[in-house]
């Protein structure tokens, strides 16, 4: 087996790409339905549409989220109280954060993410905003449980997760990652996430699917990216964007389709797409308030005080950590 790994490897091209990136490709490509895990989709293009995805007309997430915080912040620190130490799931946005901070009177704020860049860039930001507060990264996949440092540790914890990022996972690994983060964080600890509701299928499918068509180039960047990392030949202009509704998963499906069959490369290995099939790239899940509740008490968080908007768009919900007792 060596052997052959030895000879596939030497035979391909685009040696300097991320390992991970070509072995989820040519896993996800193998499989009977096609998928490339949507972490792939952000390198320095796709980020940057996605910049752009968040302030278009259609997609009414980060707008709505924005405004709870800025509407609900003080209630959040309020309930939570001082010198808690704000842990933050994936790179703080430079707007969000800071609503939450300004309310907060934190002892630290901790930003964890993978991606070692934006977590500077947005710590340099965030430190620049708060001079007296302690900044501390932490480059880790908060999809595991995360080790704080010493210098953290005694402090109560404020788990924060907007964006709905919650979403872009099926309900089990959903499951798995508030468990995780209920471990990292601690007794004492609360959570602040946000979560896109169940609205309408029209606009929903809207969101990710804009007029101007940003999603869709953000979506279609994935191929790009492929052949430029992996040597790919795949033809870009024979597939197109496709956001569906997915009523059994509650669910937003992001899907790239070949408008004809097609046959391509990537890293030497062949692939052929009939009309019509799918790479699927991403799922947004969607939760009406007490599926919310429920998926959060099924992960150890005792959920308390929510805010929605008026359209009853997006929500925010304030979760304690369950205590450990034995009860009926
Ligand atoms: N979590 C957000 C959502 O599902 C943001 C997001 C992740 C997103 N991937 C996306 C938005 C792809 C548009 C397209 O809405």
């Amino acid at each position: 087996m060596g052997v052959h790994t030895d000879i596939r490897l030497a035979d391909q091209g685009g040696k300097d790409a991320d390992p991970a990136f070509r072995a989820d490709v040519l896993n996800g490509l193998a499989q009977r339905q096609k998928a490339v895990p949507a972490r792939w989709f952000y390198d320095r293009t796709g980020s940057e549409l996605f910049e752009r995805i968040t302030s278009l007309p259609e997609y009414y997430p980060t707008r709505t989220e924005t405004g709870l915080l800025k509407a609900h912040a003080a209630e959040v620190a309020e309930i939570v109280g001082p010198g808690r130490a704000v842990v933050e799931f994936g790179s703080g946005s430079s707007v969000k954060t800071p609503l939450l901070l300004g309310q907060m009177d934190a002892a630290a704020y901790v930003p964890i993410d993978i991606s070692g860049d934006f977590l500077r860039q947005s710590s340099a930001e965030l430190a620049a905003k708060f001079p007296d507060l302690p900044v501390i990264p932490i480059e880790a996949d908060f999809m595991k449980p995360v080790a704080l440092p010493a210098s953290v540790r005694g402090f109560a914890m404020l788990g924060f997760f907007p964006g709905s990022t919650i979403g872009n996972m099926v309900p089990r690994t959903a499951v798995d990652l508030l468990r995780s983060m209920r471990a990292t964080l601690g007794d004492r600890s609360h959570l602040l996430i946000g979560v896109d509701r169940v609205k309408d299928i029209g606009r929903l499918v809207a969101a990710y699917d804009d007029a101007e068509g940003v999603t869709a180039r953000f979506n279609l960047n994935l191929l790009t990216r492929i052949n430029r990392e992996l040597d790919g030949t795949i033809p870009v202009d024979r597939f197109r964007h496709v956001a569906r509704w997915n009523a059994e998963w509650n669910r937003i499906e992001m899907h790239l389709e070949a408008v004809e069959d097609v046959m391509f490369d990537v890293s030497g290995r062949p692939v052929a797409m009939r009309r019509g099939e799918t790479i699927h790239t991403e799922n947004s899940h969607k939760y009406t308030p007490n599926q919310a509740r429920l998926m959060l008490q099924a992960s150890g968080w005792s959920p308390g005080a929510q805010w929605s908007d008026p359209e009853a768009d997006f929500l925010i919900l304030l979760a304690e950590a369950t205590e450990y007792r034995s009860a009926p």
